[in-house]
C-alpha cells in the first residue's frame, strides 16, 4: 500500500509527541537539577556549603553520573549554567546525561517576579529573546524545556490577573518551545505556603489549569507535545485540618480528571517542599486508587523530594559522594515504585 508523505510540520509534532512519550515512558519520571543560582545558593547556605561556582559545578557532576540512574529517571532538567558546564575530565554534561540514555532538558524561565498592583503574587518572566535562547539550547542538544508559574494562596489570592497572566506567559512560552522542536514542561505551581484547605487547595487548582488548558488551546499549542507539571493537591502546610495521603490521593486526580485533557501524555508533578517520603507515597496512593482510570501517564518531576537527603549527606565533601550517590538513587528508585503502585515504607527501611 502506497504511504503517504508527512508534511514538516507532521513530522515535527511527531517528533514532539514521541519526546513527551518517553518522559513518562516506562514508570520513569524526571529528575529536576534546575534551580538558579541564587536558589541554589540559597540550599548550599541553609547547610553551610559555601557557595560557589566550583561547589555547584561539582554537586551537579556527582548528581549526573550517579550510577544506575536512567533506571528511573527519563529526563534531567539543567539550568543555563550548568547546560554548559563539563566534568572535571573535560567531557560535557549534556553528553554524559545522553550517553546514560537520558534525554536532557533546561530551565527557560527567569524567575519569578512582583506582579505589579497585585501585591503577594507573582508573574514569571523570560519571553523577551525567548526564540533565539530555545534555538540555541535545542543546538545544544535540549530536547524539552520548563517553565515554572507560582500562584501564592492568601487572603483574596490569587485573582484572576495574576491567573491569567501566567496562563498566558506558559501559553505563549509553550507555543515558542514547539516551534523550536522542544516539548514544553508546563509547571503551574500552587504554593503550599498558608493556612489554606485541602478543598480550597484544589478549588485553586482546578481554576489555573482551566486557565492555563484555555491559553494552551488559545496559542495553538498541541497538547499531544506538552508535558503538564502541577502541584499535587494539599492543605497549607499551616492548616490545622491535615488531609490523609489517600485524601490527598483523591482530591488530585479528580481535579486532574476534571480538567486535564486526555491528549496530553504525561503529568509530572513538582514535589513544592514536600519530604522525600511523603511525595513517594502520595504518588504511590494515586496509581493505587486510580488504576485503570487515567487517560495519562502520571509521574514525577521532583528537585528537593529527591535531591534533599543526598544534598544533606554530600556536604561539599568529595569523599561523601558515593553515599551520596546512593540516597539519590534510593528516591529515584522509590519514586519509580510509586508510579508502578509498589512503593512501600519498608523501602525506606532498607536504605535505613
Ligand atoms: P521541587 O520538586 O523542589 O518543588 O522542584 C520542582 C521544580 O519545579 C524544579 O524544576
Amino acid at each position: 500500500m502506497e504511504k503517504k508523505m508527512r508534511t514538516d510540520q507532521e513530522m515535527d509534532s511527531t517528533a514532539l509527541t514521541d519526546t513527551a512519550k518517553m518522559i513518562v515512558a516506562d514508570d520513569k519520571g524526571l529528575l529536576a537539577i534546575d534551580e538558579s543560582t541564587p536558589t541554589c545558593n540559597r540550599r548550599f547556605a541553609e547547610i553551610g556549603i559555601p557557595q560557589t561556582l566550583e561547589n555547584r559545578r561539582a554537586y551537579r557532576e556527582w548528581i549526573i553520573k550517579t550510577p544506575g540512574l536512567g533506571e528511573f529517571i527519563s529526563g534531567m532538567i539543567l539550568y543555563d549554567e550548568t547546560i554548559r558546564q563539563h566534568d572535571a575530565d573535560g567531557y560535557p554534561f549534556i553528553k554524559i546525561i545522553a550517553d546514560e540514555g537520558i534525554i536532557p532538558g533546561i530551565k527557560v524561565d527567569t524567575g519569578a517576579k512582583e506582579l505589579a498592583g497585585h501585591p503577594g503574587e507573582k508573574i514569571t518572566e523570560g519571553l523577551d529573546g525567548l526564540r533565539d535562547r530555545l534555538r540555541e539550547y535545542s543546538g545544544m542538544g535540549a530536547r524539552f524545556a520548563k517553565w515554572r508559574a507560582v500562584i501564592a494562596m492568601g487572603q483574596g489570592i490569587p485573582g484572576s490577573a495574576c491567573i491569567e497572566a501566567n496562563a498566558q506567559a506558559l501559553a505563549r512560552y509553550a507555543a515558542l518551545c514547539q516551534e523550536a522542536g522542544l516539548v514544553p514542561v508546563v509547571e503551574a505551581e500552587v504554593l503550599m505556603d498558608g493556612v489554606h484547605t485541602l478543598g480550597q487547595c484544589r478549588e485553586t487548582t482546578t481554576a489555573v489549569l482551566h486557565a492555563v488548558f484555555n491559553q494552551l488551546y488559545m496559542q495553538g499549542v498541541c497538547l499531544e507535545g506538552i508535558i503538564l507539571k502541577p502541584n499535587m493537591v494539599v492543605p497549607g502546610l499551616i492548616c490545622p485540618q491535615k488531609a490523609t495521603t489517600d485524601e490527598v490521593a483523591d482530591a488530585t486526580v479528580e481535579c486532574f480528571l476534571r480538567v486535564v485533557p486526555a491528549a496530553v501524555p504525561g503529568i509530572a508533578f513538582l514535589s513544592g517542599g514536600q519530604s522525600g517520603e511523603l511525595a513517594s507515597a502520595r504518588l504511590n496512593a494515586m496509581q493505587v486508587r486510580f488504576a485503570g482510570k487515567m487517560p495519562w501517564g502520571l509521574s514525577f518531576s521532583f528537585a528537593r523530594a529527591i535531591q534533599q537527603p543526598a544534598l544533606a549527606i554530600w556536604h561539599g565533601e568529595q569523599a561523601n559522594v558515593p553515599a551520596a550517590q546512593q540516597a539519590l538513587y534510593h528516591r529515584a528508585q522509590c519514586n519509580h515504585a510509586a508510579r508502578r503502585g509498589l512503593y512501600a515504607r519498608e523501602m525506606e527501611w532498607a536504605i535505613a
